[in-house]
């Protein structure tokens, strides 16, 4: 019989979920869109979370990722979310919505990374692999053989005097009008930097920019490879499925 999960990824403009093969990564059926509630404040998201889980007709536990630090169930941060979330027991409040089931809640990017390294670009690389989603910031996972160090956050590191997440998230990209070289010029600056400090044996890009690799990958000038993710907008979805699975959510 098929194992399969459930996990839901919450960003700053769409809550998806859907139903998930565990043995082999791939959603079974649709990938279920809700708008993020304006504002993205916790009550109406674990609203949003319930209604998907509720069209999917899923039973089980479900695996919950927000765009947060999140340790031991409660939310840290809130970087491109309503700031309501900050000290947040995210896991209490979803298994609330979800009519008492068990909820894992764990980072967006984290959950990609896990789900990257399983089942998409990651799958046969050994060492540390450090996975970036460019979206509205820059989210982070490493990996040292397939086991996640959580929450790195090194998006907001700073390089060269500026966050690296104000340097080159592909909204600074949009913002600034820049060619897909001139963004790849910062985005090589952010990677030469972490490598310096990180030594990692590959980068995975995630975020909708990576759809486009062919544009700007080529341009980098870093010295460790980097490849597009792989399971483009269901890494955080299946991430967040193996977490519940696995017990791995920090
Ligand atoms: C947040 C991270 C998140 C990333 C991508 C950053 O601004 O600090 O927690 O993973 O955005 O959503």
């Amino acid at each position: 019989m098929t194992k399969t999960g459930f996990g839901v990824d919450v960003g700053g403009s769409g809550v998806k979920g859907g139903t998930v093969d565990l043995t082999t990564g791939q959603l079974i059926g649709d990938r279920i869109k809700l708008p993020t509630p304006q504002p993205s404040v916790p009550r109406a998201v674990a609203e949003t979370v319930a209604e998907i889980v509720k069209m999917a007709k899923w039973e089980g536990p479900v695996g919950v990722t927000l765009p947060s630090v999140v340790t031991s169930g409660i939310a840290r941060s809130a970087a491109n979310v309503d700031k309501k979330w900050i000290g947040m027991d995210a896991r209490t409040l979803f298994r609330d919505a979800l009519g008492g089931r068990e909820a894992t809640v764990l980072n967006d990017a984290d959950a990609a990374g896990i789900a990257e390294v399983k089942f998409g670009a990651g799958r046969e690389a050994k060492g540390v692999v450090i996975l970036l989603t460019f979206g509205t910031g820059i989210g982070s996972a490493i990996l040292h053989d397939g086991v996640l160090l959580p929450n790195t956050e090194i998006g907001h590191m700073e390089v060269d005097g500026k966050e690296a997440e104000h340097r080159a998230a592909s909204s600074v990209k949009d913002t600034k009008g820049q060619s897909y070289k001139e963004w790849a010029a910062e985005v090589s600056r952010v990677l030469t930097r972490y490598e310096d400090l990180l030594w990692p044996d590959l980068f995975i890009a995630g975020g909708g920019i990576s759809r486009k690799h062919e544009k700007w990958i080529p341009h980098l000038t870093n010295k460790t490879p980097v490849v597009p993710a792989a399971l483009f907008n269901t890494a955080g979805i299946v991430g967040a499925a193996i977490a519940v699975d696995t017990g791995i959510a920090p």
